[in-house]
């Protein structure tokens, strides 16, 4: 079972692979990270680094060849060299297929439509011309949400265009989804894992608070706000959507629960994620055990969640930029049931991910208080120049 001479590559070196290979130290499993530069988060923490590009054909390729069991910790990379490797028998973990489709959130779309899968209205466009003449000939009303194709993650992809203003400033370039807009009363996140054996597991729906300006998430909390039934509906939905895409690993799949109390798919992400991260000190299982688990086909972990979380992602913060320094730890690290998370990174820059603070406490009211107190505290600075 534990087969600890396995080689495990990840395609990425940031903080999902860092964790991930955390995790995988704990049972003595050998990681490889395939990213540009050993600097990056994972480069610390990983059995070894190998130098390249993860977009580039050659280099995951060759990288690949040399691993037992191949992941990722992000979705853009180099799919042909990935279907290259599965025809030549390597476990390759999320699935080309179900990567390819995922990558491109017009095709994500039409598979969520094509599986009955609820999501929210929508129709594909070309480019941001087409777009506009559809708006022009009453085709697609106001407000919609744009979204690029392939071009976006952590917001940046992403249009809210409300009125004729938005329509000449925001529209962003190239082929693109148009959604309408939903009127939400939570967005939500449920994690799935499904093992080649065919095992799935689902996480508690986790709830997500978005920063208005940077489109990022600000908080998380989890028990998610909601009734007991729509948590059912939610775990239901997301073990549909994995076994719809046929994928081995982690499958986080991102809600809405709109104001009629409809749940409706976002978008998809096939690897560990961001509003998993309180797993790791909230939860029976973490999601990065539970991805290797599902990978490695292994019997899936329990995900019973121990105790209420907050998980607050640590972003620089605006008008720093440079050398980062953390200001604040020590009055928070005397706060029982605080754990915090840095990823490594030696610069910041505004709103950049730094690092995250799980709060775990008796009741989810505690817990938000207390992250309450985190976040006026704890800050990521630049430091002043000497
Ligand atoms: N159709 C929609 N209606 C309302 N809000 C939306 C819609 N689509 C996206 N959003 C908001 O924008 C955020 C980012 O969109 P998403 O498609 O998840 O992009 P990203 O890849 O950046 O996470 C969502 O989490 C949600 O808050
Ligand atoms: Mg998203």
């Amino acid at each position: 079972m534990f087969d600890t001479t396995k080689k495990i590559g990840i395609l990425g070196g940031g903080q999902l692979g860092k964790m991930l290979c955390l995790a995988a130290a704990e049972w003595d499993f050998k990681t490889y990270i395939l990213d540009a530069s050993a600097d990056y988060p994972a480069g610390a923490v990983s059995t070894g680094f190998v130098t390249g590009d993860f977009n580039n054909y050659d280099d995951v390729m060759r990288f690949g060849q040399d691993m037992d069991v191949l992941t990722i910790e992000i979705e853009h990379v180099n799919t042909v060299a990935l279907h290259a490797l599965v025809a030549a028998g390597k476990a390759v973990h999320p699935s080309p297929v179900a990567l390819d489709i995922i990558k491109d959130k017009g095709l994500q779309k039409d598979f969520y439509q094509q599986h009955g899968i609820p999501t929210a209205p929508y129709r594909l466009y070309e480019d941001e011309k087409q777009l506009r003449k559809a708006v022009q000939s009453g085709e697609r009303t106001l407000p919609f949400v744009q979204k690029s194709r392939t071009a976006g993650y952590d917001g940046r992809g992403v249009a809210v265009i409300r009125n004729e203003d938005d329509l000449d400033s925001k529209l962003l370039p190239g082929p693109c989804v148009a959604e309408d807009m939903i009127e939400m009363q939570a967005e939500i996140a449920v994690i799935a894992a499904r093992s080649p054996s065919n095992e799935v597991s689902v996480f508690p729906a986790v709830e997500m608070d978005f920063h208005p300006e940077a489109n990022l998430v600000e908080w998380l909390v989890c028990p998610a706000r909601i009734s007991p039934l729509v948590e059912a509906e939610a775990e239901a939905l997301a073990e549909r959507v994995i076994r719809a895409y046929d994928l081995c690993g982690l499958l986080a799949v991102e809600m809405f629960l709109d104001k009629e109390g409809n749940l409706l798919v976002n978008e998809v992400a096939p690897r560990p994620h961001n509003s998993g991260h309180h797993t790791i000190d909230s939860a029976s299982t973490s999601q990065y055990q539970q991805h290797l688990r599902a990978i490695c086909d292994m019997p899936l972990g329990a995900t019973t969640q121990l105790q209420p979380a907050v998980m607050v992602n640590l972003l620089g913060e605006p008008g720093h930029s440079g050398p980062v320094q953390y200001a604040g730890a020590a009055e928070c690290l005397h706060l029982e049931g605080v754990h915090i998370h840095l990823y490594g990174k030696a610069e910041t820059r505004p709103y950049r991910k730094m690092g995250h603070v799980t709060v775990c406490a008796e009741t989810l009211e505690d817990a938000i208080k207390k992250a309450k107190m985190v976040k006026a505290k704890l800050k990521v600075l630049s430091k002043p120049s000497v």
